[in-house]
């Protein structure tokens, strides 16, 4: 693939500097705009970095100019569902008008391609599994749906500007990266994988939400993707879109579904420590079972996970969180 200039928003995020990290080490040229509110300075060599919010579309189209960006990767985003359930008005303005300002500056510049950062929680609680891209558009709380508009909005883009868009639909983004440095430091941390190592690490329990769900062991199922596996998706839509290829959505997951206490006792046999756990009654908005068909993006883009086993996932997971805390 030959060097490309890309301008990344939210790239001292999670999964934005695992993206960064891949781009650099395949020779692109890398601009981050980040506004560090929930990213990390650390996460990304200063010489990318530029301390920008997204609402500021005059400094955005100046840097892309300066910088002669081909097309945006657009991580930036605030992604805690159950927070948006409080404030939606903090998810809309941030999430879709954050995302409007982003589109104006590219429109203004010439940049006509943009890799988007979406995800499973457009589909709701879809009636089966495993989810192909085609199934009801129905989010069930206002991050999912700032998704759901911010998408729409790209379709509009694609009619009336000619600006191409590959929207990728994520299912659990896990890991980290094996070569050590970088992995998932939310604040506050709501994801599954991060706090069943807290529980081993203080000995606080780990609260089981739910085991009345129509499972296999009656915990809810999550299709756990490796963060390399997803910066590569975002590479190769980045790719097809700069060689003229259409918008398009895609999931991003690898089709096997592990149970809350399957992912535990997976955790237990790397650290090699018993996970205290207590279960508790079922979180709101939780879907019984979210497994992605990720065969369009291995059909169209060649795509295919490195690190498709939960095992390797947490290992990696486990060598960031055993030197961070
Ligand atoms: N869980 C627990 N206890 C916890 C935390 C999580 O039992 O303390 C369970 C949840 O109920 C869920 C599973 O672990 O069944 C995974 O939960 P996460 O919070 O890690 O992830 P979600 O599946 O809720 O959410 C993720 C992303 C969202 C995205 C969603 C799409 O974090 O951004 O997938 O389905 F919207």
């Amino acid at each position: 693939m030959n060097p490309r200039k890309i301008l990344v928003t939210g790239g001292a995020g999670y999964i934005g500097s695992h993206t960064v990290r891949q781009l650099l080490r395949e020779g692109h040229e890398v601009t981050v705009v980040d506004n560090l509110s929930k990213g990390h300075r650390h996460n990304v060599p200063e010489a990318c970095l530029f301390e920008m919010d997204l609402a500021d579309t005059e400094s955005l189209a100046r840097l892309m100019r300066k910088r002669r960006c081909e097309a945006v990767i657009h991580f930036a985003a605030f992604i805690a569902v159950g927070e948006s359930m409080r404030l939606p008005s903090k998810y809309f303005v941030n999430n879709v008008s954050g995302s409007l300002s982003l589109l104006s500056a590219m429109v203004e510049t010439g940049v006509r391609h943009i890799v988007f950062s979406s995800t499973a929680a457009v589909y709701g609680d879809p009636a089966s599994s495993p989810i192909r891209e085609n199934f009801p558009i129905q989010a069930l709380n206002p991050y999912g749906e700032s998704k759901v508009m911010v998408e729409r909005i790209l379709e509009w883009y694609d009619r009336i500007h000619n600006l191409t868009s590959v929207c990728l639909r994520y299912f659990n983004a896990s890991g980290a990266d094996p070569e050590g440095g970088l992995g998932e430091q939310h604040d506050p941390e709501t994801h599954l994988i991060p706090l069943i190592f807290r529980a081993i690490q203080t000995g606080q329990p780990l609260t089981v939400f739910g085991d009345d769900y129509p499972t296999p062991d009656g915990t809810c199922v999550r299709d756990y993707i490796h963060v390399n596996d997803l910066a590569q998706a975002h590479i190769l839509a980045l790719e097809y879109l700069i060689q003229g290829g259409a918008s398009e959505r895609f999931n991003v997951g690898t089709g096997i579904g592990h149970t809350v206490l399957e992912t535990i006792r997976t955790v237990e046999a790397v650290a090699g420590k018993k996970v205290p756990y207590v279960v508790g009654p079922r979180r709101d908005g939780d879907a019984p079972a979210l497994v992605a068909s990720s065969d369009k993006l291995r059909q169209k883009l060649g795509w295919s996970p490195k690190y498709a086993d939960l095992r390797t996932i947490v290992e990696h997971a486990w060598k960031f969180a055993s030197k961070e805390l």
